[in-house]
């Protein structure tokens, strides 16, 4: 089986850390979200995953191959010298995807984190009979999204309404496909989209389906989302795997460390934390819902919550920083500094206390 990941797009709403790396390799649970999803993928039997890149293409395969023979995958690159949407990728890829099999294949948007439950959906597509599947999850927050309209028991969608205005209903595209090859008869080579051209043509067909995924689902793209997703993320390791987190007197909660990250003494870490590779968190830190990012130092009783610590910055000693605080790589915030929701960018010296969310350039 293959996979398409739809990996365009700036990644805008992830800055300052998307300027040092592309989204899809920026770290989420201590590793980068394109690889969360290319093992799942590879555990159900995917053997090619094509990556749909218009942006920084030399970055991201040069990272990729290393996993190539680590995961057992093979990852190739389909590049558009324009965006082509969410559509347009998957004709520009034809080729790739189709190997006279006739069997179905994958499309992920490369932002999206959950369990994900890819064998259920193909027994799920197996058993409708239609040309397409698609996940979906309830959310609060419906007009953010594509929305879908489906008959409860069949799962057959009636209609697909990308970012309604008004209300449709509350069950959103989870952006996790799987299609028949016949689906790319559809799509012409350019730019398109796909849940604005072609999904609502084969929902009108009545053979468009729709699957409840089990489990959690966010779409990790912006910092609060991406704080929250950890959150979920780790409540369902819990579930699954409790020995990949830590445990011990200092810990509170969900909390992923990294093997060669070093605690001091008298912290108190959790809940919802992530700490990465080679970071090192010196005596009576707290740390609350935050990601530390690999080579970040944390100094004396610093106390971060609800923030992400990019690559290699450092944090001084009794700092505080909280609220959707978010350090590009190479940071460093001196002693005694106060950040409330400071994005700063890479590379720079934080002297003065941030009083209220800005950015800092
Ligand atoms: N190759 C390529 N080329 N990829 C693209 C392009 C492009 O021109 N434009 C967007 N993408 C990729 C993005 O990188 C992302 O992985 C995916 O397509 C979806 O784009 P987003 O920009 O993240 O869309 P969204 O979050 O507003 O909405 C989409 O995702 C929601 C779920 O998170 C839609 O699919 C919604 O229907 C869905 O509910
Ligand atoms: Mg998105």
């Amino acid at each position: 089986m293959k996979a398409l990941i739809l990996v365009g797009g700036f990644g805008t709403r992830l800055r300052p850390l998307t300027l040092s790396v592309p989204k899809p390799l920026v770290e989420f649970a201590n590793k980068p979200m394109i690889l969360h999803q290319i093992e799942a993928l590879k555990a159900v039997g995917v053997t090619e995953v094509v990556l749909a890149i218009n942006y920084q293409p030399e970055v991201m395969l040069t990272f990729l191959k290393e996993f190539e023979t680590k995961v057992g995958i093979k990852i190739t690159c389909s590049q558009e010298t324009e965006p082509m949407g969410t559509a347009g990728p998957l004709a520009l890829a034809r080729d790739k995807l189709i190997d006279g099999s006739g069997e179905p294949f994958f499309v992920l948007n490369s932002d999206v984190i959950s369990e994900y439950p890819f064998k259920e959906m193909i027994e799920f597509h197996k058993a409708h009979g239609g040309e397409a599947s698609i996940m979906v999850t309830k959310v609060d927050e419906p007009s953010k999204y594509g929305v879908v309209v489906m008959e409860e028991t069949t799962g057959q969608v009636d209609k697909f309404v990308e970012k309604p205005k008004l209300f449709v209903g509350n069950k959103i595209n989870a952006g996790i496909y799987l299609l028949n090859p016949s689906v790319l008869d559809r799509i012409e080579l350019r730019p398109t989209s796909i849940e604005k051209e072609v999904f609502p043509k084969i929902a009108a067909e009545k053979k468009l389906y729709a699957m409840v995924l089990p489990g959690f689902w966010m779409d990790i793209g912006q910092p609060r989302d991406y704080i929250t997703g950890l959150r979920l993320y780790l409540d369902s390791l819990r579930k699954k795997a409790s020995t990949k987190l830590a445990t011990g007197p200092h810990i509170v909660g969900n909390v992923l460390v990294h093997e060669s990250a070093k605690i001091g003494e008298g912290c108190l870490i959790g809940p919802d934390v992530a700490i990465g590779p080679g970071c090192v968190v010196e005596a009576g830190v707290r740390l609350s819902r935050c990601t530390v990012m690999r080579g970040v130092r944390i100094k004396k009783h610093a106390c971060i919550s609800s923030s992400i610590i990019g690559w290699h910055s450092t944090v001084g000693q009794w700092a505080r920083v909280e609220n959707m605080t978010i350090l590009g790589e190479d940071v460093h915030v001196c002693d005694e500094i106060y950040s409330n929701g400071g994005v700063v960018l890479p590379h720079k010296e934080i002297k003065s206390s941030i009083l209220k969310p800005e950015i800092v350039m």
